[in-house]
C-alpha cells in the first residue's frame, strides 16, 4: 500500500519505520531526515497526495486533526486515518473533553469550568478547605505546559491569574478547568478505534520531566517504555471498559462517529483507573516504542480508516525503551544547526529522528526533541542497556537526556 503520514517529528519515523518493515511504500507530508531515508518527502499534503497518490493518509500530529484535515480527505474520498475536527476536541478542548468524560460516566477528577477568576478562586478555596489539592488546566492547547498542580492556596491563585488575568497562555487559558488533583500511577494506553470495534496497543509509560527522577520542568516526552509491568491485562482491560468504550460510543451517539486513534491519560488510583486526559493522536514517545513491537500495523491503519472490524497486531518483540537525546535548553530553549554525529548502532537499536535537518549536507539540530535511540530485546534490561549504548554513539554539542528510562 501507498502511504503518506502527515507530520515531522519522531513518531512519524516510527510509523514510517513500521510501516516500511511491512513492505508499504510511504512518503512524508513535511517528513524529516530520518522519513525522509524511507521514501520521498513532499512540503505539503496538497503535494502530496498529487505526487505520490497515497492510498491511505495518515495524520499524525493534533493541529492538523483539529483544523479538521482528516473531514476535508475523506470528502475527497481518500482513505484517511485521524479523528475528524469535532471529535478532535477531546484534546482540542479540555473543557469540551471533561463534559464528555461525565456525560459517559467515565472516572475522572472532579472539575469545575471557569472564565471568571473571582469565581475560580472561590472554587479553589473551597476544595483546600475540605483537604484536596487541585489541578488547574488551561482548556485550550498549550503545548504540554497549560497544566499547573497546585499543592496550596496561593500556589493555584497565581496559576488562575496566570490564565484569567494574565493571559499568559493566551486563548487557550481564558477556559480554565479546576479539578481534585489525584495521586497515583499512570500510564497511557494508544487504542485503535474503528466505526467496527477497538484495539488497544501495547502499554508504554512515559518520562515527561526533563531530569533524571522526575525533576524539572515537563517536556513532550523523554524516553518510554513497553511493555509496563505493573499495568495487568485486566488493568488494561478494564480500562477500555470504563474509560475508552464509554467516550466512543457516547460520542457515536452524538453523531461524532470517532475513528482513529484514542490516547487515553490514565492514573490509577486505590487500583482503579481514572481518565486524565484524551488525546486524538499517537503518544509523542510513546509509538516510538509501541512501533518497535508489533507487526501488522498497515493492515490495522487501513481497517480503521475503512471503518471495518480491526485485525490483530503482532507482538513480535518482548520489550522497547525509547530514549529521547534533548538540545541544550530544552525544554524552555532549543538550539538549531547544531551539527550531529551519529556512530555505529548496537543490535536491535533504530534512530528515529524528531527535531533534526539537513544543511549543505551535514545532519543539524533543529528542535527541542532532536531524535530518540530505540531498542528491542527479550527483556527490559536488556533494551535498556541496548537503547543507552546506542545513545553514547550520538554526539552534538549541548545532547541532554535522562539516564533512567526503564529504571
Ligand atoms: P494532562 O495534560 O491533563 O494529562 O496533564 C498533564 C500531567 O499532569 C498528567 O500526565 C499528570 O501527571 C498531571 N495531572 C493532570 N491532571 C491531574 C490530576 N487531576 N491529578 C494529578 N495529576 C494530574
Ligand atoms: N508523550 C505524551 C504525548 O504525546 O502527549
Amino acid at each position: 500500500m501507498r502511504i503518506l503520514i502527515v507530520g515531522g517529528g519522531g513518531r512519524e519515523h516510527a510509523l514510517a519505520w513500521r510501516l516500511t518493515q511491512e513492505g508499504h511504500e510511504i512518503a512524508g507530508a513535511p517528513g524529516n531526515p530520518g522519513v525522509g531515508q524511507l521514501g520521498p518527502l513532499f512540503e505539503n499534503v496538497s503535494d502530496a497526495l498529487r505526487g505520490f497518490e497515497p492510498e491511505l493518509v495518515v495524520i499524525g500530529p493534533e493541529d492538523p486533526l483539529i483544523g479538521g484535515m482528516a473531514d476535508e480527505l475523506r470528502q475527497r474520498g481518500i482513505p484517511t486515518f485521524g479523528p475528524g475536527g469535532m471529535g478532535a476536541r477531546l484534546e482540542a478542548s479540555k473543557a469540551w473533553s471533561k463534559k464528555m468524560m461525565e456525560e459517559a460516566g467515565v472516572p475522572t477528577a472532579a472539575a469545575t469550568i471557569h472564565t471568571d477568576y473571582q469565581e475560580a478562586c472561590e472554587e479553589v478555596a473551597k476544595r483546600f478547605a475540605s483537604g484536596r489539592h487541585v489541578a488547574i488546566k488551561a482548556s485550550g492547547a498549550a503545548l504540554g505546559k497549560g497544566v499547573i498542580l497546585c499543592g496550596d492556596e496561593l500556589h493555584a491563585r497565581h496559576a488562575l491569574s496566570r490564565m484569567l488575568l494574565d493571559e499568559e497562555f493566551g486563548d487557550a487559558g481564558r477556559l480554565v478547568v479546576v479539578e481534585d488533583f489525584l495521586e497515583g500511577r499512570e500510564f497511557s494506553i494508544l487504542t485503535v478505534v474503528s466505526e467496527q470495534g477497538l484495539l488497544s496497543l501495547p502499554v508504554a509509560q512515559d518520562y515527561k520531566r526533563v531530569g533524571d527522577g522526575d525533576t524539572g520542568e515537563n517536556t513532550g516526552g523523554m524516553g518510554t517504555y513497553s511493555p509496563v509491568p505493573w499495568v495487568t491485562a485486566e488493568m488494561v482491560e478494564e480500562t477500555e471498559a470504563r474509560i475508552v468504550r464509554p467516550i466512543v460510543d457516547h460520542l457515536r451517539a452524538k453523531g461524532v462517529p470517532y475513528s482513529g486513534v484514542l490516547f487515553s491519560g490514565v492514573m490509577v488510583v486505590d487500583g482503579s483507573p481514572y481518565c486524565l486526559e484524551y488525546n486524538v493522536r499517537f503518544g509523542d514517545p510513546e509509538t516510538q516504542s509501541v512501533m518497535r513491537r508489533v507487526e501488522g500495523v498497515g493492515d490495522l491503519l487501513w481497517a480503521a480508516a475503512q471503518g471495518e472490524a480491526l485485525p490483530p497486531v503482532r507482538v513480535t518483540e518482548p520489550a522497547a525503551v525509547t530514549v529521547v537525546a534533548a538540545s541544550a535548553g530544552y525544554p524552555a530553549t532549543s538550539q538549531k544547526g547544531v551539527p550531529i554525529t551519529l556512530g555505529e548502532m548496537p543490535e536491535g537499536v533504530v534512530v528515529f529522528h524528531a527535531g533534526t535537518a539537513m544543511q549543505d549536507g551535514q545532519l543539524v539540530t533543529n528542535g527541542g526533541r532532536v531524535l530518540a535511540v530505540s531498542a528491542v530485546a527479550d527483556d527490559l534490561e536488556q533494551a535498556r542497556a541496548r537503547a543507552y549504548a546506542g545513545m553514547d554513539q550520538v554526539a552534538f554539542a549541548g545532547k541532554h537526556f535522562r539516564s533512567d528510562i526503564g529504571h
